[in-house]
């Protein structure tokens, strides 16, 4: 599975809040191990359904970023699926969006088939045993944990509850089978209805083609979905330019232009600091590994680079690079970032990608272009033996050797699961050793007298 399969990126210069949010939608659809533009193309078959349903634009609107952030909780479960599953559970998130849960023949042999690949027999046995026997309690809790974080990042974002609810009833089924509250019919709200279905159809076209996806939706009619987003589907379907309008080239700008026009919503300086917080907390829900990284990481850069004399407003831009500077883990699966032990090679190259998956997605924004290059080679070395690109230190910038002083100092100093926090004291020895080869002398030193800032 290729992570990121990119298409140009074209978006209009305005700074409205759907050109960062459409954009950011990549690292949702990184998560849920789905093409790349999975959310986008939702977001386009669900507006068609909308229209069709005659919705005004207040409702439209809602509609829109509810398509867009459906997956915003995606993160939060990744790790538990993980611990479940024993498998890339960005594949398993993947192939499970094509099984129809109603039929437990089906789930059977999606369980049978995704549970604890490439393990020993008695491992394979083990999990399927406990999954057959758990697998409604699981399920729940694993929906549950995905939906309401979900939706308190579309709260946090700043949209209305509109938006939130269509997020957090995303798996409802019309028939009262889904989860996780096992609401039917109407008590089920618009939004995650639609949103239901286009997640149903762009999974289906992407993996089978359009013919698949008419006989799925007929099939789940009345059992999945509502009857009438289902008819006003296919009306949508049939009209010119529908099936097109999915293809990857230009699809962020089409995006773009579909949200209802007088809704569009035009962000400032404080809402991009809101988007970047919120969108560090999907990062970090990651793993249990990297709990509160980004965000402790971001405090850090932006006392260190106060301290180094950096301007208020050029501090709190780096700010941002610096709670985003792991977005690309959303593309690395479990399997290897929760790992206790060492990693094989190919793992480690694995883990190593997220720095350029990180500079991709923030790439995608004109706002973010000069921030993804300085947020992305954080992991790189003044003695040029870093990563994605193996650059030497005239190469690296202050800002980037300021996030890396701080991503460091947190990598030691934080508490993990598998051992306790370092002393500062001593996480500071084990820096120094890494002076002028890692580590910019001048960042480390204005580290050292920020600590008490900082409340160390
Ligand atoms: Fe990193
Ligand atoms: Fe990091």
């Amino acid at each position: 599975m290729s992570p990121l399969d990119l298409v140009p990126v074209t978006t209009t210069d305005e700074l409205s809040l759907s050109s960062i949010i459409g954009a950011l939608s990549y690292a949702l659809d990184l998560t849920e191990g789905l093409p790349a533009g999975h959310s986008l193309r939702c977001c386009w078959i669900g507006m068609h359904v909308g229209q069709q349903l005659g919705m005004d634009s207040e409702a439209q609107s809602h509609l829109y970023y509810t398509l867009l952030l459906k997956d915003a909780g995606c993160s939060s479960n990744a790790a538990r699926l993980f611990e479940l599953y024993g498998t890339d559970d960005r594949l398993v998130k993947r192939d499970f969006k094509l099984v129809d849960t109603d039929s437990l023949a089906r789930l059977g042999r999606f369980v049978m088939s995704h549970t604890g690949v490439g393990k020993t027999l008695h491992e394979r046995v083990n999990r399927i045993l406990n999954l057959a026997r758990n697998g409604e309690q699981f399920a729940t809790e694993l929906i549950t944990t995905r939906c309401e974080r979900g939706a308190n990042i579309a709260l946090q974002l700043g949209f209305d509850e509109q938006v939130a609810n269509g997020i957090r009833c995303l798996d409802e089924h019309w028939n009262g089978r889904g989860k996780p509250a096992r609401l039917d019919g109407h008590a089920i709200p618009m939004n995650a209805r639609i949103a239901l279905l286009s997640q149903v159809v762009e999974v289906f076209h992407s993996a089978e083609g359009c013919e698949q996806v008419l006989d799925e939706v007929r099939k789940r009619a009345g059992s999945w979905f509502d009857p009438e987003v289902v008819d006003a589907f296919l009306l949508a379907s049939r009209q010119p330019g529908f099936w097109e309008g999915m293809r990857n080239e230009g699809l962020q700008l089409r995006i773009e232009q579909i949200e209802p026009a007088s809704k569009v919503i035009r962000i400032d300086e404080d809402r991009l600091d809101t988007i970047a917080e919120a969108f560090a907390q999907v990062v970090d829900a990651k793993s249990n590994f990297t709990y509160g990284h980004s965000a402790r990481v971001a405090t850090y850069t932006s006392v260190v680079a106060k301290t180094l004399g950096l301007s208020e407003e050029r501090s709190r831009w780096l700010r941002r690079g610096a709670l985003l500077h792991d977005i690309g883990k959303l593309g690395v699966s479990n399997a290897v970032l929760d790992k206790p032990g060492r990693l094989e090679a190919d793992e480690w190259e694995r883990v190593k990608a997220h720095a350029a998956y990180s500079e991709q997605i923030l790439g995608r924004m004109a706002i973010f272009s000069e921030l993804a290059g300085i947020a992305a080679a954080h992991h790189e070395r003044l003695d040029g033996k870093g990563y994605p690109r193996g650059l030497t230190a005239d190469q690296i910038s202050i800002e980037t050797r300021i996030i890396t002083v701080a991503d460091i100092f947190d990598a030691i100093t934080a508490e993990r699961p598998y051992r306790g926090a370092i002393p500062v004291a001593e996480s500071i020895a084990m820096m120094e050793k890494e002076r002028g080869t890692a580590i910019d002398g001048d960042c480390l030193d204005a580290l050292k007298r920020s600590l008490p800032e900082l409340g160390f």
